[in-house]
């Protein structure tokens, strides 16, 4: 009750402000905040998770390939929607994430625009690309996405909720107006899971639906895998199972074992995050063998049962709990919802076992660092493995956070990038510089000590090494 007082009292200063929060936003905070309040317990019962059935993940080497003339028309019936609410401070940078340069100058948007772009010259489609904003990101992305102006593809975007985040002690919200600039940190962006009802909220849902639009396929705009598949496109229009939602997973490696997997629960699919699993059970959902599968969070759903479940209001999305401390020290509380724990709202989920190829994100400088290098190259947007990679998997680096956390500094310490073909594994911890034409292969860890300095030549060839101290190569 106190907590809605200090809502109607935040909406009473609504004049105030440029932007202000709507009131429907700040309605689904209250029933956000509502179902905190009320839930006990974890969201799963352990015990009821059920094997998944033999024909819940389809193995994407079985899925047809449509043919050319087939695929003008399935285009006709596509939305692609990159969330693009974060930002990039996990890697120094100010500003929306999307708009740091990763290959070639080009920023993860000029990259998704280029590859939609190049599917809609090949097919002469006209895929629309929608871009989830956050009041974090939308100023700057309105800025950048004019220079899109003239290219072959229709860009629209939506701004998702801003919520208003809570002193973790009186469990009431931390901001005394509406005027979001005056206060930013008093105030969130609730996870991508969000996206269902601000994409309603935004009138786009029903614009693309009286469109005779049908599917929309989402992916988070740091994953430079995630690009329009036409076999995946085919499998939903003119397969024989009504499919309203797909989760794209991969085998899960032990390096993945934190990521949501897909489990079987009371008669449907649905994604499990490690936040929900009871802690004795963390070993157990950390096995991959028992959990084979991980999300790459790329997403497809059918637009129309998209509007049913908000309609119906049955899309109750577990809520993550992120406790945060204000620069000012104030610990406060911000309740997040994911994108993928929608699956089990739907009918006829399915998940699609698809190749690592597909889960390229960049969320660390050393992702950046594959990324940028020879083990890439880029065609149209879309970044492929170089053929003279013996097998298709990417090395493990692993970069000091001290001097290569920032992507300023990371550049900085690169003449230019080094020739990764052969590598399987780099350590680098320290203050460490790289020359130029510098390649490595195998294992090379190379560490620096405290108040030393390792510099790497240019030219040089580093195969299964250990640099450490102040040695020269
Ligand atoms: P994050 O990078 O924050 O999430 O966002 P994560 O935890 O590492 O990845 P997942 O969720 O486990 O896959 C992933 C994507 O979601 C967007 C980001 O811009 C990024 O593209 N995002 C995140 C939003 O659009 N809104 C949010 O509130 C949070």
């Amino acid at each position: 009750i106190q907590l809605q007082h200090e809502l109607d009292k935040l909406l009473s200063t609504v004049q105030e402000c440029r932007q202000p929060p709507a009131k429907k936003e700040l309605d689904g905070f209250a029933k956000l905040f509502g179902r905190f309040l009320q839930e006990e317990g974890p969201s799963v019962d352990w015990e009821r998770i059920e094997r998944l059935p033999e024909n819940a993940v389809r193995d994407y080497s079985t899925l047809q390939k449509p043919s050319t003339d087939q695929v003008h028309t399935m285009l006709d019936k596509l939305v692609v929607v990159k969330l693009n609410g974060g930002l990039g401070t996990s890697m120094g940078c100010h500003g929306p994430k999307s708009v740091i340069p990763v290959r070639s100058d080009l920023t993860f948007l000029d990259l998704t625009v280029q590859q939609i772009e190049h599917l809609n010259k090949t097919y002469k489609a006209n895929v629309p690309l929608v871009l989830m904003n956050s009041f974090n990101t939308d100023e700057d992305t309105q800025k950048i996405i004019r220079k899109y102006k003239g290219l072959q593809v229709e860009i629209y975007t939506f701004n998702q909720s801003c919520f208003p985040r809570i002193n973790r002690e009186s469990l009431l919200p931390v901001a005394k107006n509406l005027d979001i600039e005056s206060d930013i940190e008093a105030w969130y962006p609730p996870g991508h899971g969000d996206f269902y009802d601000s994409f309603r909220n935004s009138g786009l849902l029903r614009k693309f639906i009286e469109a005779g639009r049908e599917y929309c396929f989402i992916s988070n705009i740091d994953n430079l895998g995630a690009t329009v598949d036409l076999s995946i496109l085919n499998l939903l229009l003119n397969g024989t199972q009504p499919t309203e939602f797909v989760m794209e997973v991969t085998d899960k490696t032990r390096a993945d074992v934190k990521g949501g997997t897909l489990i079987q629960y009371e008669n449907k699919l649905r994604l499990l995050e490690i936040a929900q699993v009871p802690k004795e059970h963390v070993d157990d959902f950390k096995s991959i063998k028992t959990f084979k599968f991980f999300n790459t969070n790329n997403l497809w759903a059918k637009l129309d049962a998209i509007e049913r479940v908000l309609d119906q209001n049955s899309l109750n999305l577990e809520i993550i709990v992120n406790n945060k401390s204000l620069s000012n020290g104030l610990n406060v509380v911000q309740l997040e919802t994911a994108v993928g724990a929608a699956m089990k709202s739907f009918d006829g989920g399915l998940g699609i076992n698809v190749p690592r190829s597909r889960f390229l994100p960049v969320k660390k400088t050393s992702d950046l660092l594959l990324v940028m290098s020879n083990l890439y190259s880029l065609q149209n947007g879309t970044l492929v493995m170089s053929p003279q990679r013996m097998f298709p998997t990417t090395p493990l680096v692993k970069l000091g956070d001290n001097h290569f956390s920032k992507v300023k500094e990371f550049l900085a310490r690169f003449a230019n990038i080094p020739d990764l073909i052969e590598l399987d594994h780099l350590t680098v911890s320290g203050d460490v510089t790289f020359g130029r034409g510098v390649s490595l292969k195998g294992t090379v860890i190379i560490i620096a000590n405290h108040g030393d300095r390792i510099d790497i030549p240019s030219g040089a060839m580093l195969e299964n090494k250990i640099v450490s101290g102040n040695m020269r190569i």
